[in-house]
């Protein structure tokens, strides 16, 4: 079953979470002279316009990267993934949001490698059309995990993965965790960030104890919650789990979450949550 598109949710609070984190982590791996790959298991379009019907329809980029263009107190911390959307609106017009692989093509230039999976066909066909010619990009029509087995440990032994999954499927939690212990047990120091979203909170609480309980060390809950939980009456809020984050991750996030859960509120239960589900 391959009915989510993002180009409905594209922009929303919850891309905004996801790409800050991935932009503060790739940042952090700039700072070494030494090449890295950016695999995305579900890497979708990798562009999207924000006048089109689908995203017209939703209108939740509004409550996301519409809550933060144009402001004049963006903190510097924020400032790579915001220059990541503004170089695909070079007039200074919110028109289109990039998605994970054009935010880390943005940030990573070109001197390091991409390896990029998805399996819906449209998506496909413009995440390929956006990065032809690119020697640099890999696209492959591939389910995710597989896609990691077969690339981990890459050659240059550094690494980001983001697993972005849809969950529309029951089993997409559990594929997630499975899919990060292989990958761990192949490539032990590599970063793994996955996204998660905030529809039950009983079932994220029993999410995360699953995920501590894999016998994998130093993991990161990076939770920012836009509204009251609802107990399955849809998404009030969404995660990053980061395994191995950059040390300065968790402070910059202590610096950034109050500004942002601030920001992105939409009613006063706003909350955000960081903590270290497995210390180092
Ligand atoms: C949430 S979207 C990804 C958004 C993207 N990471 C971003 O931030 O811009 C999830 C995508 O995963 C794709 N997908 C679903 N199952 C997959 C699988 N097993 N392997 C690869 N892609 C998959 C879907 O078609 C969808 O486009």
């Amino acid at each position: 079953m391959l009915s989510y598109r993002h180009s409905f949710h594209a922009g929303n609070f919850a891309d905004v979470l996801k790409h800050t984190v991935q932009s503060l982590i790739i940042e952090a791996l700039k700072q070494k002279p030494k090449p890295f790959v950016y695999f995305d298991t579900h890497s979708a379009a990798g562009r999207y316009d924000l006048g089109d019907a689908k995203s017209e329809k939703t209108g939740e980029y509004k409550d996301g990267i519409g809550r933060l263009w144009g402001r004049d107190d963006i903190p510097a911390l924020m400032q790579p993934y915001i220059d990541s959307v503004e170089a695909i609106n070079p007039n200074g017009d919110l028109h289109y949001y990039p998605g994970s692989p054009l935010v880390a093509k943005y940030l990573m230039g070109n001197a390091n490698r991409l390896e990029l999976t998805e399996l819906h066909p449209t998506d496909l066909q413009l995440l390929q059309q956006e990065f032809a010619g690119d020697r640099k990009v890999r696209i492959q029509k591939l389910d995710g995990y597989k896609g990691l087995k077969a690339g981990l440990p890459p050659a240059q032994r550094r690494a980001l993965v983001l697993i972005d999954p849809p969950y529309e499927l029951k089993s997409e939690h559990s594929d997630a965790i499975a899919g990060i212990k292989e990958s761990h047990r192949r490539f032990a120091t590599g970063i793994y960030s996955l996204w998660y979203p905030m529809v039950s909170r009983a079932q994220v609480e029993r999410f995360c104890e699953k995920f501590s309980n894999q016998g994998i060390r130093n993991i990161l809950r990076i939770e920012l919650c836009v509204k009251e939980d609802s107990e399955g009456y849809g998404m009030t809020g969404s995660g990053m789990i980061v395994v191995n984050p950059p040390w300065k991750l968790v402070q910059q996030m202590e610096q950034l979450l109050p500004w942002l859960t601030k920001l992105l509120a939409q009613d006063s239960k706003a909350k955000f949550t960081l903590e270290w589900l497995v210390e180092e």
